[in-house]
């Protein structure tokens, strides 16, 4: 599951590195080489207790393993440690990320930009409202009922008023609510999900934008996890529209270490108006004092940021160019592939309720029943049998207003309903697919008994 031989070429590239150090004393850092095996070999062996987050047969929750450019990039740059806070802390690391956000910038067709990299999705997405408060000082914050929870709670930590907005039976914000909404005013920003948590869901960005020319509001854009299928073939009319109309968007998230095959720690936010840096006006009397080039922590709400998360998305960039009909673009289509493939099967099988069409690499389905508490104890126990058969999968907690859709003919014994849930994520996906599916019909039968 781990490739050893890719060390190979750490250790070539980090000659090249210690090249360019030649000039100075020679200097060589002292540890005890045999207890950094023990504690190593140890941590190995604690770092057993995980899901194989790796391997094509983990199709649960939102992982996706870094492609070894970003990990290999990521070590070698551990070697420096830089610092994108100042260019004093990470000169060309800084410039790396300015390449690399850039590259995001112009693949969601902004002309314009002001952007970094960022701890998370949720640090992104506080810094955009942070921005949008600032821009739009009164108001409130709407998102949808399927919004990732960060919105709300970042909005309170802002002291920002937070509403949210019904969805529709396809999860996405139902537009004659945000309209009805924005009829009453106070709206300051609308807040769209490209591609949701829980189902992949794209609000309707291009219809939001015609309200927005009605009603005048902000349009921040959370595709933490979606952003990158706008380089993918083989969305639906509707959903590629969607995406394509994110270049219209005042601020837009994007997270690199969602679908973006970079490690933790990679967020990204952009701001379409470059003016909008005043808002971060701050003055550092310790760092800022080897350039007078504008340094990263002069427009990011983090002070100090690890310079190696841009070096690793910058050289995954660099492997794998953001361009359609690109191997990077082929992969994310390949886990769409995989999705409607999936979905097809759910509707072929009795033992299923097939959810919602998948948009983009998710899948949502339930567990047939007679009723909803039935349904969900099967779901848990499919769930459980599928671990069992190294088959692992993710739950949902489906709410009434989607539930009464998806699966009307189950009793309303309870106000919710678990479901079982997938992102097929990785590019292999595709081609295991008959495997998972043979693996989920065995746990799903196993569960018709709970
Ligand atoms: C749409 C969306 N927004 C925001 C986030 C939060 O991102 P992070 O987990 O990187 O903080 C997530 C995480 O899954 C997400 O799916």
């Amino acid at each position: 599951m781990f490739s050893r031989t890719d060390l190979q070429y750490l250790d070539s590239a980090l000659q090249t590195l210690e090249e360019g150090f030649r000039s100075l004393p020679p200097f060589e850092p002292v540890f005890d080489g045999e207890r950094l095996r023990t504690v190593l070999h140890e941590t190995a062996l604690r770092l057993r207790d995980n899901f194989p987050y790796p391997h094509p047969l983990y199709a649960g929750q939102m992982l996706k393993p870094p492609h070894p450019a970003a990990r290999l990039a990521y070590m070698l740059a551990l070697y420096l440690n830089p610092n994108n806070h100042a260019l004093d802390g990470g000169r060309a690391s800084s410039i790396m990320e300015n390449e690399a956000v850039a590259a995001l910038a112009q693949l969601f067709g902004y002309r314009t930009h002001l952007g970094h990299l960022c701890a998370s999705g949720t640090i992104a997405n506080l810094e955009a409202l942070w921005v949008a408060r600032h821009a739009r000082p009164q108001g409130t914050v709407l998102a949808s009922a399927q919004a990732h929870y960060t919105h709300a709670r970042m909005c309170e930590v802002l002291g920002i008023k937070f509403e949210s907005v019904a969805v529709d039976k396809a999860a996405r914000m139902d537009l004659n609510a945000l309209e009805a909404r924005l009829r009453r005013g106070g709206v300051a920003t609308v807040v769209a999900t490209l591609g949701t948590t829980a189902t992949g869901a794209a609000d309707r960005l291009q219809d939001m934008l015609k309200l927005r020319e009605r009603y005048g509001f902000r349009i921040h854009v959370d595709a933490a996890y979606g952003g990158y299928f706008i380089l993918a073939d083989n969305l639906t009319a509707e959903t590629r529209a969607a995406f394509d109309a994110m270049q219209y968007a005042d601020s837009i998230v994007v997270d690199p270490h969602k679908h973006g095959l970079q490690p933790y720690g990679c967020g990204c936010v952009l701001l379409r108006d470059p003016a909008e840096g005043r808002f971060y006006k701050h003055d550092s009397p310790y760092t800022y004092f080897t350039s007078d080039e504008l340094h990263l922590g002069e427009i990011s709400l983090e002070c100090s940021r690890p310079g190696a998360t841009a070096v690793a998305l910058w050289a995954t960039q660099r492997l794998l160019p953001m361009e359609h009909g690109g191997e990077f673009a082929r992969g994310l289509a390949a886990g769409r592939e995989a999705a409607l493939a999936l979905q097809q099967h759910l509707k072929t099988h009795a033992d299923y309720i097939a959810g919602p069409a998948p948009e983009l690499d998710i899948v949502v389905w339930l567990l047939a029943a007679g009723s909803r508490s039935a349904a969900s104890r099967r779901a848990h126990a499919a769930f459980a049998n599928a671990a069992q058969h190294n088959l692992h999968l993710a739950l949902l907690r489906v709410p009434d207003e989607l539930a009464q859709y998806w699966a009307p003919e189950l009793t309303t014994d309870s106000r919710t309903v678990t479901a079982l849930r997938s992102c097929l994520m990785k590019p292999e996906h595709r081609d295991w697919l008959p495997r998972i599916t043979a693996l989920l019909d065995t746990a799903a039968h196993a569960a018709l008994g709970a």
